[in-house]
């Protein structure tokens, strides 16, 4: 008679010891297969784990014979005896103080040979694997990524639950969301040109919830963005999608970092130390050269354009005379560095806009602090040196090197010095969880190729207080880009290990702040009113004072489970060209379809 295979009594991972002596049915796919001829070992394996199975010939040959024919990912399912090892117990596996003699087996479906090994490290090209993730979801480290999820997710959605947030989905078929990407369209058959967007984000909706009372939202929500990928970048992801009326930005950070500690205690053990710190844009582009600052270590910039002042370097000069600064980073034991390092750093700065890249070693001459090679012929005499030393932390054996240009260039060129050498020369804790809150983000960025202003967040967000007078607001007076962009916002991005988890804001609730917003981005009434009319009518019946932020669930399941690309937490991604390697979409249709929706295709790549 068959096995009843629904009747497993343990998944691959569970049988210990303590199990020694009982009678069990597991059911799987053979891992590996040992043949020492009257004797067959074979690796099963199931989303739990990995049990040893034992054939033997001589007492049960029907069950041997039948293994015999085995091949690696057959599935299988077998009766048998849980027997100890003795001497033979395996340390390394969970299961490996125990294996099953097997009684009776039953082959329940046969496999081709795959195009990868199971194995946990594999040499594969990626693609392959996405084209058959239905074989790369067996191996251990990307179905341990599908568990990871699972425990993030579900815990995410009981803290939120527990503290009165309602679970809301939001429409898929939108009008466009400007969250500043590329929509994905979808045409519609029953108004031939015209198109649906697909949500870059729920932020419309769930601002239009809060004005419809319902108080807390959270929303796992997929979003949709038509962006020139990267690996912490998918054209398809998840949110976590938050929003609360009658707050401020304390209440939303408040429950977003409470929630996410509750995710480190969970996932990883670890106690996060709250309130998390907080640093103001100014500051974090100013100390780390990044909006989204790496806290794990330091190696932080220092400026030093008093002392620069003091020097006789042209570029120095140069750069102070335009109303630039100079700033340093100290790279620890950098003085060892070659010349040839040094250079090629130079070079790489130049690729992002640099003019060079000025350096000094610190060293000990007699006892004495000295600097030398680079720029040290304009650093005359001892009190200069300790100057430097002093304003910049720089000791003996260190590297210091400087930018000189504009406060926005330094903060990029030195912000990509930090990272790039910190990376080079292995200098970040890789066990460290350094979670910060970045505040007081400019509301409006300055474009200096196209000459305009763009919002820095989304143009829902408030304004602060303080600050609103700079808009000019029941005028018609145009404030100047200069006072626009030193308007800042009521807005917050959670950053952790110097990769953005997530931003938000508190949103404009006001109708009149809202339209003002627009005319400063250079929308028009019309197009405001074409594109936005709905949040613009809503916002005249009653908006409660509101806020929110959205998590990237993809990013947090990357960081946590330390992997490379957003691609390996996610169960069917697409490739770095937005491709699906395994159903091959995007794809082309049949010509009925397209006429059937209106379209005709320009020309077909
Ligand atoms: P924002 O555009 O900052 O804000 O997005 C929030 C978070 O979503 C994640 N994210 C992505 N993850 C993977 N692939 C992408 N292409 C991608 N784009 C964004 C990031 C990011 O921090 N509506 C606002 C939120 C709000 O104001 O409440 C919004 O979408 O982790």
């Amino acid at each position: 008679m068959a096995l009843a295979y629904n009747e497993r009594t343990h998944d691959c991972g569970a049988l210990r010891g303590e199990d020694v002596g009982k009678t069990v049915l597991l059911a799987g796919w053979v891992h590996k297969v040992h043949d020492l001829g009257g004797l067959m070992f074979v690796d099963l394996r199931d989303r739990g784990g990995l049990t040893q199975l034992h054939f033997k010939g001589e007492t049960d040959p029907i069950a041997y014979e039948a293994a015999q024919s085995l091949r690696g990912e057959d599935v299988v399912v077998v009766r048998g005896e849980v027997i100890h090892r003795g001497k033979d117990v395996n340390r390394k596996m969970a299961t490996g103080e125990v294996e099953v003699v097997v009684r009776e087996i039953d082959v329940l479906s046969k496999s081709k040979t795959p195009p990868f090994p199971m194995d946990d490290e594999i040499d594969t090209n990626e693609d392959l694997r996405i084209e058959h993730r239905f074989l790369d979801l067996r191996r251990t480290p990307v179905k341990d990524a599908m568990l990871l999820r699972h425990r993030v997710t579900k815990t995410i959605r009981d803290y939120f639950d527990r503290h009165g947030f309602i679970d809301i989905e939001t429409p898929v078929l939108n009008k466009s969301t400007p969250e500043g990407a590329r929509d994905y369209l979808v045409p519609s058959r029953l108004q031939h040109g015209s198109f649906y967007a697909l949500p870059q984000s729920p932020q419309i909706f769930k601002q239009l919830l809060m004005i419809g009372g319902m108080d807390r939202y959270m929303q796992i929500a997929r979003c949709f963005r038509d962006e020139d990928l990267r690996a912490d970048r998918q054209p398809e992801f998840t949110q976590v999608d938050i929003e609360m009326a009658f707050v401020q930005a304390d209440d939303v950070m408040g429950h977003v970092e409470t929630c996410l500690a509750e995710v480190m205690k969970a996932v990883h053990g670890i106690d996060v130390t709250l309130p998390m710190t907080r640093i103001s844009y100014a500051d974090a582009m100013r100390t780390y050269g990044r909006d989204a600052p790496d806290m794990r270590y330091g190696m932080t910039i220092k400026d030093v354009t008093a002392w620069a002042g003091k020097t006789e370097f042209k570029v120095f000069q140069d750069a102070l005379a335009q109303g630039g600064v100079v700033r340093c980073i100290v790279i620890p034991g950098g003085a060892s560095m070659s010349r040839k390092q040094t250079d090629g750093l130079a070079e790489e700065l130049r690729g992002i806009g640099a003019g060079g890249m000025p350096v000094v070693k610190i060293a000990d001459e007699g006892g004495k602090t000295v600097v030398q090679t680079g720029i040290a012929k304009f650093i005359q005499g001892e009190a200069m040196v300790a100057e430097l030393v002093e304003a910049s932390g720089a000791a003996v054996g260190d590297l210091v090197c400087f930018a000189a240009d504009t406060e926005e260039n330094v903060s990029k060129y030195l912000g990509w010095l930090r990272t790039m050498v910190a990376e080079r020369l292995d200098l970040i804790p890789k066990d460290k969880w350094a979670f910060c809150w970045v505040v007081d983000f400019p509301l409006f960025g300055y474009d200096d190729e196209e000459g305009g202003i763009y919002p820095m967040h989304h143009p829902f967000t408030s304004p602060k207080d303080d600050d609103v007078e700079l808009m000019k607001l029941g005028t018609d007076e145009v404030p100047s880009p200069g006072d626009l962009v030193k308007i800042r916002a009521k807005a917050y991005d959670v950053v952790l290990n110097g990769i953005e988890l997530g931003g938000g804001s508190i949103r404009i609730h006001r109708g009149e702040i809202q339209s003002k917003v627009f005319q400063l981005l250079g929308i028009s009434p019309e197009e405001a009113a074409a594109k936005f009319e709905f949040l613009l009518k809503a916002l005249q019946f009653g908006a409660p004072p509101h806020g929110g932020i959205a998590l990237g669930l993809d990013r947090i399941i990357m960081l946590l489970g330390k992997t490379a690309s957003i691609r390996d937490v996610i169960a069917f991604p697409k490739n770095a060209k937005a491709i699906c390697p395994l159903t091959g979409a995007p794809s082309a249709v049949a010509d009925a379809q397209l006429d059937e929706l209106g379209l005709a295709v320009k020309e077909r790549r």
